[in-house]
């Protein structure tokens, strides 16, 4: 059975585009084909390198004004995309393409706490700032506007009164290390059917963690 080709796009440090990586390295399963990435100053790609993952640095004029990313993607046969660390918004034929076939993870439980601007740092000084008693991660189809995709699955955890934006990006980093790789399995599971291509947005294989 041949894999699913995965590209992944990422412009930050790459910490879960390596855990991605990892996971899928012994899974015939997925083919982790391609980097996709915006920051020639990225950590991930210095991740692409060291792992042997061909890496393709993307200028925003041809992302927004071609279609030259969804032609290589459908020359390298990419079957499957996850974000994880993209801070552009998607275009829309990029989005039609690959629509239910396409992910992101957001670090914060949606719809709280997501939409421009909120990436990094800022999504957890502002858990914190509004006193939330709770947070965790968000994996959710791409769609054509910021974290507003259907939710594929949520993981939680405690924020202690002692807790500060810090450690709660170290606890929500552990449940990203943790799920997203494996989320991403089920779901190419479930369109694949263990064949190449994704066809449509299956029904969720899973229940999502509430
Ligand atoms: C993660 O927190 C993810 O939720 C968000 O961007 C961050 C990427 O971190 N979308 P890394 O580059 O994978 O370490």
């Amino acid at each position: 059975m041949e894999p699913t080709n995965l590209a992944i796009f990422a412009s930050g440090t790459g910490t879960n585009a390596y855990k991605i990586i990892q996971h899928f390295r012994t899974n015939p399963l997925v083919d982790v084909k391609l980097i996709v990435c915006n920051k020639p100053q990225a950590g991930v790609l210095e991740i692409a390198r060291s792992e042997g993952i061909p890496a393709l640095l993307i200028d925003r004029k041809e992302f927004y004004e071609t279609t030259a990313l969804l032609e290589r993607l459908q020359e390298e046969d990419i079957g499957f995309i996850a974000l994880a660390g993209f801070l552009w918004l998607v275009p829309s034929y990029l989005v039609e393409a690959y629509r239910g076939r396409m992910v992101n993870i957001h670090p914060a439980l949606l719809p709280k706490f997501g939409g421009k601007g909120m990436y990094g740092m800022h999504v957890h000084r502002a858990v914190k700032a509004a006193g939330e008693k709770e947070t965790g991660i968000t994996i959710h189809y791409v769609d054509e506007r910021y974290d507003e995709g259907d939710i594929v699955f949520q993981a939680r955890c405690p924020i202690e009164p002692e807790d500060s934006p810090e450690t709660i990006a170290r606890k929500v980093q552990r449940l990203e290390h943790r799920h997203y790789p494996q989320v991403i399995e089920q779901l190419i599971r479930s369109h694949t059917g263990g064949g190449r291509r994704a066809s449509q947005k299956p029904t969720l294989p899973f229940s999502p963690e509430r």
